[in-house]
């Protein structure tokens, strides 16, 4: 079922993806060589607090840390440890924040100080899958447009998309209907509505599609090693043209940090 959100939904939802995008941001500043995962995901649990959120993933199916970061051939779910970020690394980083009983829900891929081309290359096309799957959420069109827009442009740019952990619904929980995946699957064919709100996230590989889960349990990697990146946004259907929730100058002036 999916939940439409009221103005009175999005009056809290606004800030809830307003402050998960605040802190994605503060969470980029603060990755440089030497800093261990797990001070990352503190230094995030800090921020969040700071903004009166909290984690929306801590405690989620058990997830024991605040917020995934997975590194290099990591591709989602990466759990914070005691490894230490290198010149050079990949860090992909998904924040997600309950606020005011709304989750926002958002990631980014980052460089380590700074990466070779190839690195580079697969950030800069993650992230324009995203935005080529964002301008398809539009009224009448499907999820399918979103998943084609998403797949067309990773394949064809030829790296490939993820097909194991997709993109959702979301709102007062992290996880709503409907699935978003970042290819096309006709089962995941609804019709997009004004009030949807949905985190569209590609998850792409440099090399082959295949993922596995780590000992861990939840830790995701690549099968051939290959470097993999991910990009997040929460989406609103509008009437008109898709807004992105997951923008830190929505933020109202009273929670701004300086
Ligand atoms: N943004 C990811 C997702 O939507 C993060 C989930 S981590 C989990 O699936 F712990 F909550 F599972
Ligand atoms: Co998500």
């Amino acid at each position: 079922m999916i939940i439409l959100k009221s103005e009175r939904d999005l009056e809290a939802m606004r800030p809830a993806c307003a402050v998960a995008s605040t802190v994605l941001n503060e969470v980029a500043a603060f990755i440089r060589p030497g800093v261990t995962t797990r001070e990352v995901d503190e230094f995030a649990a800090a921020r969040m607090k700071h903004h009166g959120a909290r984690s929306a993933f801590h405690g989620y199916r058990k997830y024991p840390c605040y917020t995934c970061i997975s590194v290099n051939d990591e591709v989602v779910h990466g759990l914070a440890n005691s490894r230490q970020l290198r010149f050079g690394d990949i860090v992909s980083v998904d924040v997600g924040v309950f606020y005011h009983g709304y989750v926002g829900d958002n990631a980014r891929t980052v460089a380590v100080g700074g990466c070779g081309v190839a690195a580079q290359r697969l950030m800069d096309i993650t992230e324009r899958a995203l935005y080529e799957g964002i301008a398809q959420a539009t009224p009448g069109n499907r999820v399918t447009d979103i998943s084609r827009a998403i797949q067309t442009f990773v394949e064809s740019n030829g790296y490939s998309v993820v097909r194991e952990f997709v993109g959702h619904g979301v709102g007062r929980s992290v996880h709503e209907d409907p699935q978003v995946p970042n290819y096309v699957d006709a089962k995941c064919n609804q019709r997009l509505r004004p009030g949807m709100t949905i985190a569209i996230e590609p998850m792409v590989n440099a090399g082959q599609p295949g993922v596995k889960v780590l000992n861990d349990g939840w830790t995701v990697v690549t099968q051939d090693g290959s470097l993999s990146a991910h990009f997040e946004h929460t989406v609103l259907i509008t009437e008109g043209e898709p807004e992105i929730l997951t923008w830190p100058e929505q933020m109202p002036s009273r929670l701004k940090v300086s």
